[in-house]
């Protein structure tokens, strides 16, 4: 079968929103011709998945099989269930700018954009917002901020991250922040700010076993009291 489609998932050089958004969807349309997208796609992802995919997500499988991946086109179902179900829960920001409604595409393009630090929002910079991956279920995900504003400075920090309930207390959120520690220091970020709130006894363990310095304790904007750490 020949596929169509131009095979091109090269997007770091596009620049304007409309761009990214059609280069993604071409790799949409490349996956409908499977035989000759199969290689393209897992050219492009493998070396982030670090050939992890092998079955489905056990309980046994350790943390340190954990890979931290983009989101793709595949994940929708999954991060979309996903977003729903921790909104329910009062957690509203699982996929960061997700509206329920919104094409999937428009999302990814979005994250890319984010990625690469084109149209970004005054008040945002440039961040990867990435997928955690066990043995090719999604388990949660982490966002990796390479610059702080006035608002991440005060309450949000470099990292923020978070674990679907059905895979918590395994130790997935250490080894996310571990991972994600790393590739901020590739990015060119030093020492870290990573926050969490007073009482998240769970996110304040996880950084400090990956070696957060509690730098002390403020009031965030909505007088929720916060740890502030420095990794
Ligand atoms: C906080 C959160 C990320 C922890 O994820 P996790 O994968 O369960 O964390 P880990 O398995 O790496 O936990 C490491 C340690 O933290 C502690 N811990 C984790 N969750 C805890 C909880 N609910 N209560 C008390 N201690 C907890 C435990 O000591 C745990 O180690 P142990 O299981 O060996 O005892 C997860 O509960 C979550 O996603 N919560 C909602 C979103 C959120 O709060 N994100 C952080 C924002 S700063």
């Amino acid at each position: 079968m020949t596929c169509p489609v131009t095979a091109s998932v090269d997007v770091t050089l596009v620049a304007p929103r409309a761009r990214v958004l059609t280069k993604i969807r071409c790799r949409y349309e490349e996956t409908q011709c499977r035989r000759a997208a199969h290689a393209i796609w897992d050219t492009d992802i493998a070396g982030r998945l670090n050939g992890v995919r092998t079955d489905v997500g056990s309980p046994t499988i350790s943390p340190m099989q954990l890979v931290l991946r983009p989101f793709a086109i595949e994940d929708e179902e999954a991060a979309v269930s996903a977003h729903l179900a921790l909104a329910a829960d009062g957690y509203t920001n699982f996929l960061l700018g997700f509206q329920p409604g919104m094409p999937w595409l428009e999302w990814l393009a979005h994250i890319e954009c984010s990625r690469i630090g084109v149209d970004l929002p005054h008040d945002r910079v440039r961040a990867d917002f990435l997928a955690a991956e066990v043995g090719g279920a999604l388990v949660g995900r982490v966002s990796v901020r390479f610059a702080l504003n006035e608002w991440l400075a005060r309450e949000g920090g470099h990292i923020g991250y978070a674990v679907l309930p059905a895979f918590r207390r395994r130790g997935y959120a250490t080894e996310m922040l571990r991972q994600a520690v790393d590739l901020a220091h590739q990015g060119g970020v030093g020492r870290l700010l990573v926050i969490c709130d007073e009482d998240n006894v769970g996110s304040a363990t996880v950084i400090e076993r990956c070696g957060g310095m509690l730098e002390g304790t403020a009031v965030n904007e909505n007088g929720t009291a916060i740890r502030r750490y420095w990794v």
